[in-house]
């Protein structure tokens, strides 16, 4: 069997599969973002992650929380080096890369995403380019972020393909996340928005949620958000992140876990719309980092 720095290393080397055929590199960008804090975003993240993962899909994970990264400890991995290291050139894309659960590909983004703001253009250039070796072997890359909203984060939302909002029943998430999608949708209006509910009672709270939200939105902003999914409020999320294991590999039975299956399925089988065409690393990269210079 073959052990994950092995995995690692053909990742980077260049022999893993190719997705198919001339599909040509073109990952989906997804970040997800809340207006409130401690929403559940992590947990979702990673498990989202594996969940695409085990269906087939080349995914990598990053932890793009400037403030607060945690998903490394939700996975019980404390990984050595970050992007930082790679912008200081210390190390190179491959090093920085770890193996979480399931061979899930992770980078720490760590001290490095506030560097990223002030890189001159040939760091840009180089960082560019490292990241793309990853990038291209990839049908998805999710980049898990802060709550809230800095001028960063705000670009860093509107330049992704899919910008994946949490949140849960609770009337503070649920205008949080609103003024969230309004702010960012006012400054960047192209910003695509599909919303998750997380922590509901069962399905019809979840929608009662999403309902609220997807109507607010059509009325003022003219915009029609799509509901993802729900995951269930379920003790078993807790324990696991006591245990440091996520939830959907810790308990595959649970509630939660069956929800986020359910949710990686329907985000597969919706087919994006026309001008939803992924973007890849490049076209994110350039959005995010050289828009208004
Ligand atoms: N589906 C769930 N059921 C029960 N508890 C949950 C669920 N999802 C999250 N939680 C609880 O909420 C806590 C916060 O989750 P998480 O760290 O994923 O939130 P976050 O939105 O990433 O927070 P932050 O804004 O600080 O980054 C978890 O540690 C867990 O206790
Ligand atoms: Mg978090």
């Amino acid at each position: 069997m073959m052990d994950q720095a092995q995995s690692l290393r053909q990742l980077v080397s260049g022999n893993t599969p190719r997705r198919s055929p001339g599909d040509g590199p073109t990952a989906r960008i997804i970040t997800v973002c809340s207006g409130k804090g401690g929403v559940g975003k992590s947990n979702f993240t990673l498990n989202f992650a594996l969940a695409l993962k085990a269906m087939g899909k080349n995914v990598l994970l990053f932890d793009a929380d400037i403030g607060m990264a945690n998903i490394d400890v939700l996975m019980g991995v404390s990984p050595k080096l970050n992007l930082y290291h790679l912008l200081k050139r210390e190390a190179e894309i491959g090093q920085i890369i770890e193996s979480g659960p399931g061979n899930l590909p992770f980078i720490a983004g760590g001290s490095g995403m506030e560097e990223l703001f002030s890189l001159s253009e040939g760091d840009l250039e180089y960082f560019t380019s490292q990241v793309t070796q990853i990038a291209d072997k990839m049908d998805y890359i999710l980049f898990d972020t802060g709550a809230g909203l800095s001028k960063e984060t705000m670009k860093f939302i509107a330049s992704a393909d899919d910008c994946l909002v949490v949140t849960t029943p609770e009337p503070t998430a649920i205008t949080d996340a609103y003024a969230l999608m309004k702010v960012v949708h006012n400054t960047h209006p192209e910003t695509v928005f599909k919303l998750i509910v997380n922590q509901a009672g069962d399905e019809r709270e979840a929608r009662l949620t999403s309902d609220k939200i997807r109507m607010a939105a059509s009325r003022f902003l003219e915009l029609d958000i799509p509901f993802l999914g729900f995951i269930s409020s379920d003790s078993h999320v807790v324990q696991a992140v006591k245990k440091q294991i996520p939830f959907s590999v810790a308990f595959p039975n649970s509630a939660a876990a069956k929800d986020i299956q359910r949710l990686a399925l329907s985000y597969l089988s919706a087919k994006p719309v026309e001008t939803e065409k992924p973007q890849g690393i490049r076209g994110f990269i350039s959005k995010w980092l050289k828009r208004n210079q």
